[in-house]
């Protein structure tokens, strides 16, 4: 293989625009495939109204999952909607109330950190599908499509957790990965050996706790290498 064909350019965040790649070209970042790229920030979102919460507990699994994909290279961070006011209708332009909280503005500063390469969503299966503060938050992500399409190309994954076995945890796993299609994200499942469309963990209540779901934690696991994965080779190919 000639030279040039074993030498990748790596950005030294995740999620650049082609601009920024170019930036970066430009200013000589380039390193071998064997040396390790810029740091990796993956973020976890938990979309239970409720503390303590089995989703939050699932994705802080998956996340610590995807850290260990490359210690010294991926950070990891939880941000948990519960107790947030997301009013969904912002997107839609209707205006907030004089005095009307909205918590939506912080969470989006920390999904635009151009370090940010990879997103784990969770959400409770309610009726089926995902919860209304979900669907608001997915809602307000427009204001990343609207600005050409910010969060493009980060890799999402996304896992379910209901109170029955088969509560409708994979119909809410792909409403919110029909979202998220709407935002230019890189949408991924579950890594091998289930390798399916992303973990619906069972909440049973004889459970002690969620972590109790074995097969459930297994998939939820294999969903964050797998974010953890394919974010470091959207950053080495990028
Ligand atoms: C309004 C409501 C609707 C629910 N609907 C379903 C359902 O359709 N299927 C299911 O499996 N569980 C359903 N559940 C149970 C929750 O999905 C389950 O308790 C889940 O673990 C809650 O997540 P959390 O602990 O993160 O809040 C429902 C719970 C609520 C409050």
């Amino acid at each position: 293989m000639s030279d040039h064909l074993t030498r990748r350019t790596f950005l030294g965040t995740a999620g650049a625009s082609a601009a920024g790649l170019l930036a970066a070209t430009a200013a000589g970042q380039e390193t071998t495939s064997d040396q390790p790229a810029g740091r990796l920030k993956i973020v976890g979102i938990a979309c239970s109204p409720r503390e303590p919460s089995t989703t939050a507990a699932s994705v802080q699994v998956a996340l610590e999952a995807a850290k260990q994909v490359a210690p010294e290279q991926i950070d990891i961070e939880l941000i948990k909607l519960a107790g947030l006011r997301i009013n969904g209708a912002v997107a839609a332009g209707v205006p907030l109330e004089a005095d009307e909280r909205d918590d939506f503005p912080a969470v989006a500063e920390k999904l635009a950190d151009p370090a940010v390469a990879g997103l784990i969503i969770g959400s409770p299966v309610y009726f089926g599908n995902m919860s209304s503060l979900c669907k608001a938050f997915l809602e307000r992500l427009m204001v990343f499509r609207r600005d050409n399409f910010a969060i493009s190309n980060k890799v999402a994954g996304v896992l379910a957790v209901g109170g029955a076995r088969n509560g409708g945890q994979e119909l809410t796993i792909q409403s919110i990965q029909a979202a998220l299609f709407c935002q230019e994200l890189i949408i991924v499942g579950e890594t091998r050996p289930s390798a399916h469309f992303g973990p619906g963990v069972w909440n049973n209540k004889d459970f002690a706790q969620i972590t109790d779901d074995e097969v459930g934690m297994a998939a939820v696991q294999n969903l964050g290498r797998r974010v953890g994965q394919v974010a470091r080779l959207v950053a080495r190919t990028a």
